[in-house]
This record gives structure tokens, C-alpha cells and sequence, in this order.
């Protein structure tokens, strides 16, 4: 696997030159026109031709992963492998068993379709290493790559290989008529070409075309989010929209729902009770703290003459039970 690396020189994840490999795809994408000759013919002869080129003249950054199985652990392995440009992939399977290295079968397929057998297979010890090496360039190849050691029972490892994902939103965005709001969609760490918006109706998805209507404006601050604003929101805005991611390896897509309320119209009756009681409550308590006043102002020596009062039950109260005290204390003397 050093080895590998090596070839690719120690700056191996570096981006390649976006015009020369721009330039590439658009001499590759124009080699492989029917115009060469007959259409099935060119498409035999140059795709391989087309991978070795890219392989050789672009220097595409270069992805590696590992999966290691045992022999006890029975179910598949997954891994999954986020990709949105074309890459150089390594993908290497280890099984670790107390068995005879030597009669274990390695195979690799991509999806169900066995590929060829161009992989590396190495025995080491009890461990048998196996490693598969190809170029990924378009999105026909992404999906899942399977390892297969076939001992007694086969052991499986996976690699998913998909296009970032997008997060939209899981629960329902509620806002109300006249507002504005912000719907986003954003995936981490990715950079797509691309971003579309898209509402749904009952039959089939609206592109969103800012152009044509103001109502909407997409913008967004990093590459990695796209907002969607939609300005004096009307009932019928509610529903479902899509955001659309496109990658040089594929499209991705996520949903969220927008919740269009109208607080007025129906609650309009149910306001209207609730003010009432508003207003009923503040008179009442108007009144009572009025009265309360009303009550409070001469009542000034009355309430004075009271407390008065309390205070001489509560001495008299001492004194009543300072008699008991002693007696008790002559009690127990
Ligand atoms: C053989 O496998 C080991 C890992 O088990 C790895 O480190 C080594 O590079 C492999 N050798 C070759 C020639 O691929
Ligand atoms: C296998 O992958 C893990 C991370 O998933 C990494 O830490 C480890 O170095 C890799 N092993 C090899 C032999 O490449
Ligand atoms: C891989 O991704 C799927 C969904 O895309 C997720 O359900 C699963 O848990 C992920 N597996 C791992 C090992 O992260
Ligand atoms: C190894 O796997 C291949 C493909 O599945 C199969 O054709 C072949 O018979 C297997 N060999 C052994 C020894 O199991
Ligand atoms: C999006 O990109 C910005 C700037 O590069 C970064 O700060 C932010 O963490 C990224 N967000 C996600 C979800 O990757
Ligand atoms: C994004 O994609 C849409 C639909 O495919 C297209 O109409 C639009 O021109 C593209 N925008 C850019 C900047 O590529
Ligand atoms: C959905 O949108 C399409 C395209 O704009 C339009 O032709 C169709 O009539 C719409 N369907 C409904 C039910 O609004
Ligand atoms: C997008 O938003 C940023 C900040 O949120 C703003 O500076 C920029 O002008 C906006 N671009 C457009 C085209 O509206």
C-alpha cells in the first residue's frame, strides 16, 4: 500500500489543475463521439482507453479505505465512502483466520457483477490481504464494491460509494402567511457544481426559476448550503420542496416541508372570545383592586386598631403559657 502512495508522490490528495483536467474530459468526452465511427464500435474501443488516459495523465487525488473481517464475526462488514469527484480509489480487505490461508478464495464484485481479477492477493502469516485499484469518473460507477472470502463460510466487506448527502430538514418549517422564510439544504464538507431548487406539486417537480418570479431568491453563503428565500408567503406556498445537489460524480437530493398558516381566518371567532375574556377579566380586576382602594383609604385607624389587637393576643398568649412553664418546672423539681 506505501509502495502505492509512493507513486503518487507524497502530495497524493492534492487537487488536480481543474483547466488541464477540464480540458481532458472535453478531448475525451469529443474522441468518444459516434462521429469516430460506428457508435458500439467507439464505445468498446475508447472507455477503456478513456480510464487508462485519465489515469495516467490527471493527477486525481486518490481515496483509500480498509475494511478487516475475522473469522467470528459472521455478518457483513459495511463501510460507507462519501465521493463527489472524479478519484483514484484503493479499497483493501483483510481476513484474519485460524484457517489455511492458502484455501481461501477472494473475489470482488461490484453491485452483483463479478469483477475481473486484476486485484492484488497477499498472505501474510493468518491474515490474507487482498487490495482492488481502479479510477472512478462517472457515476455509473458508484455503488457498492464487495470483497468475498470464501472459506467454509464467506466473509463479506462493502464499500458504499455514493455522492454526499444532503440534510434538508425532517420536521415540518411552520410559518404564517405574509412572513417570509429560509428554507436550506446543506452537506458536509462538499462542494457540489451545482445547486437546484425544486417545488412539488401533485404530478411532478417545479423547477424553482428565480428569474421569473421575485418571490423567490436562492442564495447561499458557503458553497456547502443553498437557501432558498421565499418572500409574502400565501397559503398555496405550502408543501413539499426538493433541493438538488449536482457532483461531477452524481446528484443527490433531500426534501422539506413548508407549513403555511394563516392564523387569522379561522381563529378569527376564537380571538374574538378570547378577547372578550380579556377585557371581562381586566374590568374585574380593575373593580377589585378599585374597591380594595376604596376600602383601604378611611379603614387606615381600623386596620391599625387591628393589628393592635393581634399583638396583645399574641402577649397575651405568653403570658398564658409562662404560668404553665413554671409549672411544669416545679414539677419536675
Ligand atoms: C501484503 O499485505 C500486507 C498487509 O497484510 C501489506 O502491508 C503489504 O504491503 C502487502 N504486500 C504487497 C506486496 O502488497
Ligand atoms: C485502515 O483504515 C483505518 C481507518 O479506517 C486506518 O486507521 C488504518 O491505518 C487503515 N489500515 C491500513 C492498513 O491501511
Ligand atoms: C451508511 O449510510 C447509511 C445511510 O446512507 C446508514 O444507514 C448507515 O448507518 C451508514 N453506515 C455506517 C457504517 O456509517
Ligand atoms: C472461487 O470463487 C469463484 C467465483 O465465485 C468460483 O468460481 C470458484 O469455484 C471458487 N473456488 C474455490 C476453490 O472455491
Ligand atoms: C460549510 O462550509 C463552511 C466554510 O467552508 C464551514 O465553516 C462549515 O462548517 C461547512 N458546513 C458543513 C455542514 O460542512
Ligand atoms: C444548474 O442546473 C440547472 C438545471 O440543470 C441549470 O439550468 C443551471 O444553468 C445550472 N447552473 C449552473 C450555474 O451551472
Ligand atoms: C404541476 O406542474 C406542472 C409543470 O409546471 C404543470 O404542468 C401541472 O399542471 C402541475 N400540476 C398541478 C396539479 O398543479
Ligand atoms: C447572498 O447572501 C450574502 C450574505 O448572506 C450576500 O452578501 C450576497 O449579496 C447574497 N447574494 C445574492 C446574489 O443575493
Amino acid at each position: 500500500m506505501h509502495a502505492f502512495t509512493g507513486l503518487w508522490g507524497p502530495g497524493t490528495t492534492r487537487a488536480p489543475p481543474a483547466g488541464r483536467l477540464l480540458l481532458l474530459l472535453l478531448f475525451l468526452q469529443a474522441a468518444t463521439r459516434p462521429s469516430w465511427g460506428d457508435p458500439a464500435d467507439s464505445e468498446f474501443t475508447s472507455l477503456p482507453v478513456r480510464d487508462e488516459m485519465i489515469a495516467k495523465y490527471s493527477n486525481l487525488p486518490l481515496e483509500t479505505h480498509n475494511i478487516s473481517l475475522t473469522e467470528h464475526v459472521s455478518t457483513p462488514v459495511e463501510k460507507n465512502i462519501t465521493l463527489e469527484k472524479a478519484s483514484k480509489v484503493e479499497l483493501a480487505c483483510q481476513l484474519t483466520t485460524s484457517g489455511d490461508v492458502n484455501a481461501v478464495n477472494v473475489t470482488w464484485k461490484q453491485g452483483d457483477e463479478l469483477l475481473p481479477n486484476n486485484f492484488v492477493i497477499n498472505t501474510t502469516g493468518n491474515t490474507v490481504y487482498t487490495q482492488y485499484t481502479f479510477t472512478i469518473i462517472n457515476s455509473k460507477q458508484m455503488g457498492d464494491y464487495s470483497c468475498f472470502f470464501g472459506e467454509e463460510k464467506e466473509r463479506r466487506g462493502t464499500f458504499k460509494i455514493k455522492v454526499p448527502q444532503l440534510h434538508g430538514k425532517n420536521k415540518p418549517l411552520i410559518t404564517y402567511v405574509g412572513d417570509s422564510t429560509i428554507l436550506m439544504c446543506k452537506c458536509e464538507g462538499c462542494h457540489p457544481l451545482n445547486w437546484t431548487w425544486y417545488r412539488m406539486n401533485e404530478s411532478a417537480q417545479v423547477p424553482i426559476d428565480t428569474h421569473l418570479d421575485d418571490k423567490y431568491v436562492i442564495n447561499g453563503t458557503y458553497a456547502n448550503e443553498t437557501k432558498l428565500r421565499i418572500k409574502q408567503l400565501l397559503e398555496d406556498d405550502k408543501g413539499l420542496y426538493s433541493c438538488h445537489a449536482v457532483f461531477q460524480l452524481g446528484e443527490s437530493e433531500d426534501h422539506v416541508e413548508l407549513v403555511v398558516l394563516s392564523f387569522l381566518v379561522p381563529l378569527k371567532p376564537f380571538i374574538a372570545i378570547v378577547a372578550e375574556v380579556f377585557i371581562l377579566v381586566t374590568i374585574i380586576l380593575l373593580c377589585e383592586v378599585y374597591t380594595k382602594k376604596k376600602k383601604q383609604g378611611p379603614d387606615d385607624g381600623k386596620e391599625f386598631e387591628q393589628i393592635e389587637q393581634l399583638k396583645s393576643d399574641d402577649s397575651n398568649g405568653i403570658e398564658n403559657k409562662a404560668p404553665r412553664l413554671r409549672k411544669t418546672e416545679s414539677v419536675d423539681q
